[in-house]
């Protein structure tokens, strides 16, 4: 295998919105990332993963561009842009962008000709279909809900669009089209960016008259030829959004010699507390079981060819400590312990701002307090579906995106160090306990434990490569596995839950890192207390190592062999 640089890699995501705030608007800007940058350092990421900074309307925070190469003006200018580009450059950080290309804004002015006459050149850049008998074209639905057709009285015909009516679907069939998205991602390589961060990249196949939405028959077509006409000549890295995918479609787009991606952001674990068939508002308690067979299957599968990323949080998920952790009396011991379990395993990290803080979801009540497009819409969905207003007020409590979206928290000083202005959206109450310079002035902060992870990666080349193996699978509360290199073996033991289990143990281990301060090294008798995790190096002679390491259930103790 050949190693790139972005497997040893940790990426750190900005939502520029609601990062720093420079200039005191209200809404963060690419100054505001700029002075933050020694921020990162010290966290020791080497990857920026930059959300839409480009010209829009903000109708989706971004996610709906009316310029690819010109900066929203909140943010800042392109040459702020491009001071951002050289400093990171000169810290050793480098940045990729988010390249939105399924949709664009309905402001872009491919679209504003588009929908002036069925002649325009522009026309064929979206997706336009005729009524049936004075209906919509077809049922399909937009993923914010409603159908995914909007009538254009200027030409008696419907668009497509996936999202809000003001992101009309791109038609990638058209070849003009797929050469201007080409141009455009060589002019923000030649700035100096490291890749892109697709979004919802398997849509872009779509046949809309079949209702193909994900993994259209062209799709692959189009990233090759995406690849060899752009990134594929530099040592770029690129990661597509897949909700679709399995473990065989990611090889497809992941194995090195087919040319499309570096790696794919996959969904399935972060479905797994919905209820099967429903939405993600149908809420159900994760099982750790499923959770290990998810993760497990995907290591297992990608191990000879792909590669995976690993997260818990982006800006469209909730905060992972109050999703899965626990954010009341356990909130930075299950933070490190989250962390744990994801950094142990093989394939890319990435940190969504905040998360390196434990930063939590937001404790708001009222529809009001979640102004996210999708959100309102869903809300407005469920009540006409039948849900009573309590039960969508929880779901969208737990999961709506906009708890990833209160600004990040600096500091205990007003709106959490944000801005000095008014912000854009109200900062989480809890920034006088959670906030960064809190956590730079404790070794034992969630903040210092992402250091250590990101540091042993950058110094363990098992952290990138060792093989990983999972252990007790059948086990409710403890995730186990072990990751191997050559003559090394690391073992990774996780309490996901709060009650203390037992260990017996026949190897010895030194602790590699831990969240308590006190871990002994892996001896005949253990005790894993709430929430614990610890990587140990499995010590003994060179044979003891490849002898694979085996765990089995005694009563309710765990015993290691
Ligand atoms: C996925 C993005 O992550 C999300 O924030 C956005 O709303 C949709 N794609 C549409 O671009």
């Amino acid at each position: 295998m050949i190693k790139k640089w972005w497997q040893k890699s940790v990426i750190y995501q900005i939502y520029p919105k609601s990062f720093f705030d420079s200039n005191g608007d209200g809404i963060g800007d690419l100054q505001g990332i700029i002075q933050k940058i020694s921020y990162l350092k010290r966290l020791g990421v080497d990857v920026i993963w930059l959300c839409p900074v480009y010209q829009s309307p903000q109708e989706d925070n971004g996610y709906d561009i009316s310029d690819y190469e010109s900066i929203y003006p909140g943010f800042g200018t392109m040459d702020d842009m491009k001071k951002l580009i050289r400093i990171c450059d000169r810290e050793g950080i480098r940045i990729v962008m988010d390249l939105v290309v399924n949709h664009t804004s309905d402001e872009h002015k491919w679209f504003q000709e588009a929908k002036k006459s069925r002649e325009n050149p522009y026309r064929d850049f979206y997706i336009w279909r005729k009524g049936k008998n004075g209906q919509l074209p077809n049922d399909l639905e937009s993923n914010f809900g409603g159908s995914a057709w909007e009538y254009s009285e200027e030409t008696d015909e419907y668009y497509l669009h996936f999202y809000s009516k003001k992101q009309p679907d791109l038609n990638w069939e058209n070849e003009k089209l797929r050469q201007e998205i080409y141009r455009m991602m060589n002019r923000w390589l030649d700035l100096g960016i490291a890749g892109f961060r697709m979004d919802v990249i398997d849509l872009i196949g779509k046949l809309p008259d079949e209702k193909i939405k994900e993994n259209g028959p062209r799709l692959h077509e189009y990233l090759q030829e995406m690849n060899a006409n752009t990134f594929g000549r530099r040592d770029a890295m690129t990661v597509g959004e897949c909700w679709g995918a399995t473990p065989e479609i990611a090889r497809l787009y992941t194995a090195p010699e087919r040319k499309e991606l570096s790696m794919i952001f996959q969904f399935e674990q972060i479905q797994l507390d919905k209820k099967k068939g429903g939405q993600r508002w149908d809420l159900k308690e994760l099982d750790l079981r499923d959770l290990k067979a998810v993760f497990s299957k995907w290591q297992y599968e990608l191990e000879e060819c792909g590669w995976n990323s690993l997260f818990w949080s982006n800006h469209d998920l909730p905060r992972i400590v109050s999703r899965w952790g626990n954010d009341r009396e356990y909130r930075e011991l299950s933070a490190k312990m989250l962390a744990t379990l994801l950094h142990g395993m093989k394939g890319t990290p990435y940190i969504y701002q905040g998360e390196e803080l434990g930063m939590t979801n937001a404790p708001f009540t009222s529809i009001e307090d979640f102004p996210d497009i999708e959100t309102q819409n869903i809300y407005k969905e469920r009540l006409r579906a039948g849900f009573s207003e309590e039960e969508t007020m929880c779901a969208i409590r737990k999961k709506a995106r906009d708890n990833a979206r209160t600004p990040m928290q600096w500091n205990a000083e007003k709106n959490a160090g944000f801005t000095t202005g008014t912000p854009w959206y109200q900062v989480n109450p809890n920034y006088t306990e959670i906030n960064a310079e809190d956590a730079m002035s404790r070794e034992d902060s969630v903040f210092y434990y992402y250091q250590k992870l990101i540091r042993l990666r950058r110094e363990h080349e098992i952290m990138a490569y060792g093989i990983y193996d999972l252990l007790l699978p059948e086990d409710e509360d403890l995730y186990i596995y072990t990751r191997t290199l050559e003559n090394e073996k690391w073992l990774i033991l996780c309490n996901f839950h709060e009650k203390e289990r037992v260990i017996t143990s026949m190897r010895m281990g030194r602790v590699i890192l831990s969240n308590y301060a006190d871990t002994p090294q892996l001896e005949e008798l253990c005790l894993l207390r709430p929430y614990e995790a610890v990587i140990y190096q499995i010590s003994g002679k060179k044979e003891n190592i490849k002898i694979p390491v085996i765990c089995r259930l005694e009563g309710k103790s765990v015993r290691i062999e």
